[in-house]
């Protein structure tokens, strides 16, 4: 089959590799249909995150339609699925807590012995996200291994189109539980820093549960303008003191609330920011954590601090004291995905949260190493990709009501 893969900092190529078996009976193979790429895999793009190998295939956005079952799926043939991107058994200690993405049984042996170094405990597997995650292959491809496929895939009713559910495999639900983690109580304002997609359902999560004002920062105008349209007061970075802002906006308290949605790659010319670049740069440092720095700067006294922005490693010059000294609550994580699942399924269905809004552009999975190179250099226009294997080498579609949008 053909299938994107990793070769190194900025090398993603599109290759011929062998089709997925069944392994193990709770696996199903699937045909996919329509995969994501995500502000997580610019991480991978630009060489943060440890554990990839080359020839590793990517993607951990994906659905499609199941072609092949082991003998304890629960899944049936031709039924439309969409994956979360979190592997997670459904039986351990974690996943009885509905904390997914933390699962013990997902990561195997040889590669989780690597990660329990890194990060004190094995961290639970993900499709397409290195080897300290499982190694497992991802889904920017024709086909795809779905391990427990008794409790993961989202099965999806008829009529309902890929893009309207194909986010409920990773964005939607981060959007959402960084919402929820942000522990937002009526009439709060609710500061969001990154407009990206994980940003955009971000705003559109904190109004549904109960934000009165949202507060958005980015410095492109079109990801901006998209953070205006759902309701967001916004902010441009470069034009404005951030910090200042929002003190000012919210009548020198604070925002109640600040949820990072940069992660680990942030923008921008402060101070602070160049020396973590240079450090990113020369090996000395994997974090670039700005936004964040802000985000507890600005955040109010005794206010909640959501972190789903992706970190890979130690930060350097991080306001501990500042954390401590305003009595903030922080909480983060990678998304508990299957936990939202049903949820934003219905929510979708019954047109309560949309998500066709943010698709920029449709590609054929050939397009994929001139889509990594358009996500990485050209956010403003690009605010969602998505590929389509059945989609002819060469296509690409824009999507005009995305350009009526912003007409
Ligand atoms: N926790 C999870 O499970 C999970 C899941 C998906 C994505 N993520 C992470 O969420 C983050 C966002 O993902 P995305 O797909 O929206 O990525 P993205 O790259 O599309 O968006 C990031 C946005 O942040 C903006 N930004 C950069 N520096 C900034 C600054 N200093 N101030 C304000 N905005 C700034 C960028 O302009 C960009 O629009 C990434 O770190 C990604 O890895 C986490
Ligand atoms: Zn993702
Ligand atoms: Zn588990």
């Amino acid at each position: 089959m053909r299938a994107v893969t990793w070769h190194g900092r900025h090398d993603v190529r599109v290759d011929s590799v062998p089709d997925p078996e069944i392994v193990n009976p709770r696996d199903a193979i699937i045909r996919i249909t329509s995969t994501a790429i995500c502000g997580s895999d610019l991480h991978l793009y630009d060489g943060y995150i440890p554990g990839m190998r080359a020839g590793d295939i990517l993607g951990h956005e994906n659905m499609g339609e199941v072609v092949e079952l082991g003998p304890k799926s629960s899944l049936k043939k031709g039924q439309k699925v969409v994956i979360p991107f979190t592997v997670s058994c459904g039986d351990c200690f974690f996943c009885k807590k509905q904390q997914f993405s933390a699962c013990d049984n997902s990561n195997p042996a040889e590669t989780a012995d690597a990660s329990e170094i890194m990060m004190g405990h094995a961290m639970g597997g993900a499709f397409g996200y290195a080897h300290l995650t499982g190694g497992y292959a991802g889904g920017q491809a024709e086909y795809l291994r779905v391990p427990y496929s008794d409790v993961g895939p989202i099965v999806i009713p008829d009529g309902v189109e890929d893009d309207q559910v194909l986010f409920l495999s990773d964005i939607l639900p981060t959007g959402w539980q960084a919402a929820e983690n942000a522990e937002i109580e009526d009439g709060d304002t609710v500061a969001i820093w990154g407009c990206g997609p994980v940003g955009l359902f971000a705003i559109q999560s904190a109004f549904i549960l109960g934000a009165h004002r949202v507060i958005a920062i980015d410095h492109y105008p079109s990801r901006l303008a998209l953070a205006k349209q759902m309701g967001a007061e916004i902010l441009d970075y470069r034009e404005v003191d951030v910090r200042a802002a929002l003190k000012e906006m919210t009548g020198g308290i604070g925002p109640d609330a600040v949820i990072d949605c940069v992660g680990m790659e942030s923008h921008g010319l402060a101070i602070d920011n160049i020396v973590d670049t240079v450090k990113a740069h020369t090996f000395l440092g994997t974090e670039r954590p700005h936004a964040l720095r802000q985000a507890i700067l600005a955040c109010r006294k005794g206010g909640r601090v959501s972190i789903p922005g992706v970190y890979g490693g130690f930060a350097d010059k991080f306001p501990l004291g500042q954390m401590m000294e305003k009595g903030l609550t922080i909480r983060q994580g990678q998304t508990h995905v299957q936990k939202y699942s049903d949820q934003l399924l219905q929510m979708v269905v019954d047109g309560d949260i949309d998500t066709t809004f943010l698709i920029s552009h449709h590609a054929s999975l050939e397009e994929a190493p001139a889509m990594y190179r358009h996500w990485h250099d050209d956010q403003n226009e690009y605010t969602k990709i998505v590929l389509k294997p059945d989609l002819p080498k060469g296509d690409i579609q824009t999507s005009k009501t995305f350009e009526e949008e912003l007409a």
